[in-house]
């Protein structure tokens, strides 16, 4: 039996849909029983923030032989204050070591380290916890989604342009049915134990080719003006200055890097930006 946890979310829609094509056993942890109504599939209501529930999420020992671990990235915090992604996604891990699962398959970030920003340095807090139990254990650090483009997380969009401190960089976008496909192969199969896992997209691309092919145009803005327009929406100084870095680390490149793993973990090409607008951005 498998448990995939952020079930509802751009990897997890894709991932139980999946499993259940492929006929594979599962449960989609869920917060809400009316979201697991709408996933269609089998389900058990509980929250990484009430441990009572995940160790009921579970069940008996043994009867979860893998996990898939998924939550919520990096949110805005006041100042000095830890990720909450970090509290839930350890007690997680606690509650399969207790339940005797065997693998767990977590969902990470591209570069995740330890005492890095935003979701990078959460992630990495996360995978040396996980590293240090005694569970087996595969990461995935997936690039950023392409599917930031359809929340709103891909930059703000104003007076009909793509506006943020991107500059000519480029950044391999990943469609998150790919990270998807990955993950089931992960969870089902033999192969992974121990292993990181990179997804990217097939093809790097600047924020001005991605708004071409939104139909926006695009307007870069420095570093200084970005920190303010952030600061403007009412987010906390530490967080913005976290954003912009992470703008400054996309212009510089840092985002670019193009890997095999998703064909060699699926067999097959990811898919570009352009298959994912025509397939209605999903
Ligand atoms: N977006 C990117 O570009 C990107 C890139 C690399 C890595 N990542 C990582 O990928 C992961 C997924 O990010 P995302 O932005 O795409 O989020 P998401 O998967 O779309 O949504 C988060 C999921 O976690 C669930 N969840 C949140 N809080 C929970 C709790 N307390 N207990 C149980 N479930 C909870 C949500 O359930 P509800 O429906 O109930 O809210 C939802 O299913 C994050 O760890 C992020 O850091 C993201």
């Amino acid at each position: 039996m498998i448990l995939v946890t952020g079930a509802t979310g751009s990897i997890g829609r894709h991932l139980v849909r999946r499993l259940a094509a492929e006929n594979v056993e599962f449960t989609a942890l869920v917060r809400t029983a009316a979201a697991g109504r709408s996933l269609g599939c089998p389900y058990v209501v509980g929250d990484f923030d009430d441990p009572d529930s995940l160790a009921a999420a579970f069940g008996p020992r043994g009867r979860v032989s893998r996990l898939l671990l998924n939550s919520a990235g990096a949110v805005p915090v006041p100042d000095g204050t830890p990720q909450p992604m970090v509290r839930r996604q350890l007690a997680a891990i606690d509650a399969a070591r207790a339940a005797g699962v065997e693998r767990v398959v977590k969902v990470s970030a591209f570069g995740a380290a330890p005492g890095g920003r935003l979701a990078v340095g959460a992630h990495g807090e996360i995978e040396r916890y996980l590293k240090r139990s005694e569970l087996s254990w595969s990461m995935l650090r997936p690039n950023g989604f392409m599917q930031n483009f359809a929340t709103g997380d891909g930059g703000y969009v104003r007076d009909g342009a793509l506006v943020g401190h991107f500059g000519a960089g480029r950044v391999a976008y990943v469609d998150a049915r790919d990270i998807a496909a990955c993950a089931a192969v992960l969870l089902t199969g033999d192969r992974g134990a121990g292993e990181v896992f990179v997804p990217t997209g097939p093809e790097a691309l600047t924020h001005r080719e991605i708004a071409r092919r939104l139909g926006l145009g695009f307007r870069d803005i420095p570093a200084a003006e970005a920190a303010a327009e952030l600061r403007v929406r009412g987010l906390p100084d530490g967080f913005v200055a976290d954003l912009v870095w992470l703008w400054e680390d996309m212009a510089a490149g840092g985002l670019s890097v193009l890997t095999e793993d998703v064909r060699a973990l699926t067999g097959r090409t990811p898919r570009t930006f352009d298959d994912w607008l025509a397939d209605g951005r999903p």
